[in-house]
């Protein structure tokens, strides 16, 4: 299959998808890495892989409807068959959702539908939960509320900040969003009636 990727920032998971296409565990390749940040990281994790990388800066546009008419445009000159949205900062317009919807994926760091939204990491600690992690979801028009595929679960200690839990949250995000992007590329994995179907059960 061919992927597409948005990212803000480090590219921390996406590097963890470059990875798994390296190892051949993901049946396809990345067509493209497309920042809304010129500045981000993970366009040089793409450049070094080889990979096409694009910058559509949201700054050049008036206002989100427009911006997201010229991604949903940029995304679809890469005939990707998913896209993967690995820490795109950037809320979504419904049409732009509509458009991919079944095919994009998103990455959200937390047990949703806990803690929705930023800061996630402090907000668990605060809460004084047992215990924390991240969620792969299919992408609905409700902000980080689309049907959850894989959760991995990390321990709140202690002497935790959010700084360190956010550590091991990531570890564990590199390794359940290959999995899932695994999971699609072998066909496995569909969206349906706003529920995850993997290998015929509904999640
Ligand atoms: C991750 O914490 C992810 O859960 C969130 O944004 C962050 C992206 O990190 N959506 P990275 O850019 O992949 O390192």
């Amino acid at each position: 299959i061919r992927i597409v990727v948005l990212i803000s920032g480090s590219g921390s998971n996406l590097q963890a998808i470059i990875d798994a296409c390296q190892a051949q565990q993901i049946n396809g390749h990345i067509a493209a890495v497309i920042s809304n940040k010129a500045d981000a990281y993970g366009l040089t994790r793409a450049s070094n892989a080889g990979i096409e990388t694009k910058v559509l800066s949201h700054k050049e546009f008036a206002n989100r409807d427009d911006y997201d008419t010229a991604l949903a445009q940029l995304i679809d000159s890469f005939s990707p068959d998913l896209v993967v949205l690995a820490g795109f900062m950037r809320i979504l317009t419904p049409d732009l959702v509509q458009k991919f919807k079944g095919k994009m994926l998103n990455i959200h760091p937390s047990l949703l539908p806990k803690y929705q939204g930023l800061n996630t990491h402090q907000r668990a600690i605060d809460a004084k939960d047992a215990e924390h992690g991240a969620s792969v979801h299919f992408v609905t028009e409700e902000l980080d509320g689309g049907p959850v595929i894989v959760q991995a679960r990390v321990t709140i200690l202690a002497d935790d900040t959010a700084d360190t839990l956010a550590q091991r949250v990531h570890e564990q995000e590199h390794v359940i969003y290959p999995l899932v992007v695994k999971w699609f590329s072998e066909h496995r994995l569909t969206m349906e009636a706003e529920h995850a179907v993997l290998d015929n059960q509904v999640l």
